[in-house]
């Protein structure tokens, strides 16, 4: 967005990377993130997907398709990009009472069990609910699918993405 002296202005962000998938990346923990990563990067066994880690619109930019437009962006992009390797789940912590939003662009809400349901509700607030949505699959590039080697692997893991909206 252009202000009155013509200075560009952040008014929107979205931050994503892999996860392990039906799982919250645990908060305040460097060490339980540090191992959850360590288990993507060096495991072919995990079950990924894509987590939408962080998503804002500034108070006076909302309400005009930002959010979705950010949203949409940055799954076709990291669809478009990252080949038969990335995962086609996506799976977010819905938050401050954003549900409906996500409803609205396709996201549908998971049951979880007990303990997840508490931890969840404990660590990100009372009205925190756990969010998914399937992208269509793409049809594998070639036969090296990613869970064949490390080092596909790691190219996966480092398929984060962040976008800004001016
Ligand atoms: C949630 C947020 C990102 C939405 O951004 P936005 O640019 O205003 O949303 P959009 O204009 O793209 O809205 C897309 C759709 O969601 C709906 N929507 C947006 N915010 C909503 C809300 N709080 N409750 C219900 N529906 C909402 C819109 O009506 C629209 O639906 P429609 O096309 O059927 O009319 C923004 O309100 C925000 O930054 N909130 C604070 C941070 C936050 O909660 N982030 C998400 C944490 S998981």
């Amino acid at each position: 967005m252009i202000d009155a002296n013509n200075n560009s202005i952040l008014i929107g962000h979205i931050f994503t990377h892999p996860w392990h998938r039906d799982e919250f990346p645990p908060l305040n923990s460097m060490d339980k993130l540090k191992n959850g990563m360590d288990r993507l990067l060096n495991d072919p066994s995990c079950k990924r997907m894509i987590y939408l880690n962080e998503l804002g619109v500034r108070p006076v930019a909302r309400g005009f398709n930002i959010g979705r437009l950010l949203v949409n962006h940055a799954l076709e992009n990291l669809s478009n990009n990252g080949g038969s390797g990335v995962p086609s789940t996506v799976q977010l912590v819905s938050v401050q009472g954003s549900a409906r939003f996500w409803e609205a662009l396709g996201f549908q809400l998971e049951q979880l069990n007990l303990d997840k349901s508490e931890y969840l509700k404990k660590n990100y607030g009372l009205d925190a609910v756990f969010m998914t949505k399937y992208l269509p699959i793409k049809p594998m590039a070639h036969s090296n699918h990613y869970n064949s080697t490390n080092t596909n692997n790691n190219q996966i893991v480092k398929k984060s993405l962040i976008l800004s909206a001016y």
